[in-house]
């Protein structure tokens, strides 16, 4: 039985905390009114925790994957290796089905037993290749957090004083293990004084941008303004925006990229008004294998999401409801991709590549 237990109120806010070979998770979907992590104790409430937004992000989910499938392996101690080899896959499909759009889910799955299988081919047992997967998630925890780190640092200079930023959704440090994607360089700006104002799309229907971004960024005084989403195009028009950072939960080889459903609205206002739209990722979240952006796999979600609002419902029961959580962008409307390497700028291809490669 897995338990819940209040944040303190002063201690550091993390998505995810790793804690004596136990995993808990910050219950995204109650903030911003309560602050609570919760211990995960089988693979099936993390599938249950990524599906229901618990835990949400694309490198958290990566990290959070990763963990749940550490914690489905170690309750297979018992198996031959070769059965332990059989099980380890079919899990690794079963968590990667909790959320489609998110590549950084699959590419943690597959970095979790790309390690196992070559464990298992020198002779180790199926003990042994539980420590490695151990150690695996470990290691992309520690990465995901040296990876906001280096975007921060390579985004920060884009933020001059007296700027207007705009977000949209939470691609926060809750999207991942620490800063974020979007708001690493905002975080590292306000830590060196740079005087600047966030605006923040509220980001329907589930208002990541409202409960998480705002929620964050106030808590680490940012100078933090909220929007709903319609009045994006007003905000540009009055001249408050200088520069637009959003995260992505897909990178296509051509540089489309899958974010939120909202932010291809917000960078075709970006160009109409001529304000650059940069959007921030690790290399995890470029995959190489999806082409284009048409070929990015598009999460559709309940119908309720659209039909209620804090609760109630707002809509008739019966409506018919389109309810896709993201949208792709093509790569004509990117300003620049802020990675861990540096920020790239069209055309995307070749450097896509050789961002994934680490070159
Ligand atoms: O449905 P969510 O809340 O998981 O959507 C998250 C986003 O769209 C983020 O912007 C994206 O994952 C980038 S996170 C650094």
């Amino acid at each position: 039985m897995s338990k819940s237990h209040p944040v303190d109120e002063n201690a550091e806010i993390l998505s995810l905390y790793w804690d004596n070979d136990r995993l808990y998770f910050l219950d995204q979907t109650l903030l911003p009114v309560d602050v609570v992590r919760e211990e995960q104790t089988s693979i099936e409430q993390v599938w249950d925790s990524i599906k229901k937004l618990k835990v949400r992000g694309a490198p958290a989910i990566g990290v959070a994957g990763a963990y749940g499938l550490y914690i489905g392996a170690r309750s297979h101690a018992g198996l031959s290796i070769e059965e332990f080899m059989g099980k380890l896959q079919e899990m690794a499909v079963y968590l990667n089905s909790s959320r489609p759009t998110a590549v950084n889910l699959s590419w943690g799955l597959k970095r979790m037993t790309s390690v196992a299988e070559s464990s298992a081919s020198t002779g180790s047992s199926t003990a042994q290749v539980i420590e490695r997967l151990k150690e695996e998630a470990e290691a992309i925890h520690q990465q995901d957090q040296e990876l906001c780190r280096a975007i921060g640092e390579t985004g920060r200079p884009l933020i001059k004083d007296g700027m207007g930023v705009q977000t949209h959704c939470n691609a926060g440090g809750l999207a991942t293990s620490a800063l974020g994607t979007a708001t690493a360089p905002m975080y590292l700006a306000h830590r060196q004084g740079v005087s600047f104002k966030v605006y923040v799309d509220e980001t329907r229907p589930l208002l990541q941008g409202a409960r998480l971004t705002s929620w964050e960024l106030l808590r680490a005084g940012v100078d933090v303004t909220l929007i709903c989403d319609n009045m994006a195009a007003s905000l540009m028009a009055s001249g408050k925006v200088d520069l637009i950072i959003v995260g992505t939960d897909r990178v296509a080889a051509n540089g489309d990229v899958a974010n939120k459903i909202g932010t291809y609205g917000l960078a075709i206002l970006a160009k109409h008004f001529g304000i650059p739209f940069y959007v921030a990722c690790p290399s995890s979240t470029v995959d190489l294998n999806t082409a284009t952006g048409d070929a990015i796999p598009i999460e559709e979600r309940n119908s309720e999401e659209v039909t209620s609002f804090g609760g109630r419902q707002t809509g008739p029961e019966d409506v018919n409801v389109w309810n896709p959580a993201f949208d792709v962008t093509p790569a004509e409307h990117v300003t620049g991709i802020i990675s861990e390497k540096g920020i790239l700028r069209a055309p995307y291809s070749e450097k896509l590549i050789n961002l994934f490669r680490g070159l």
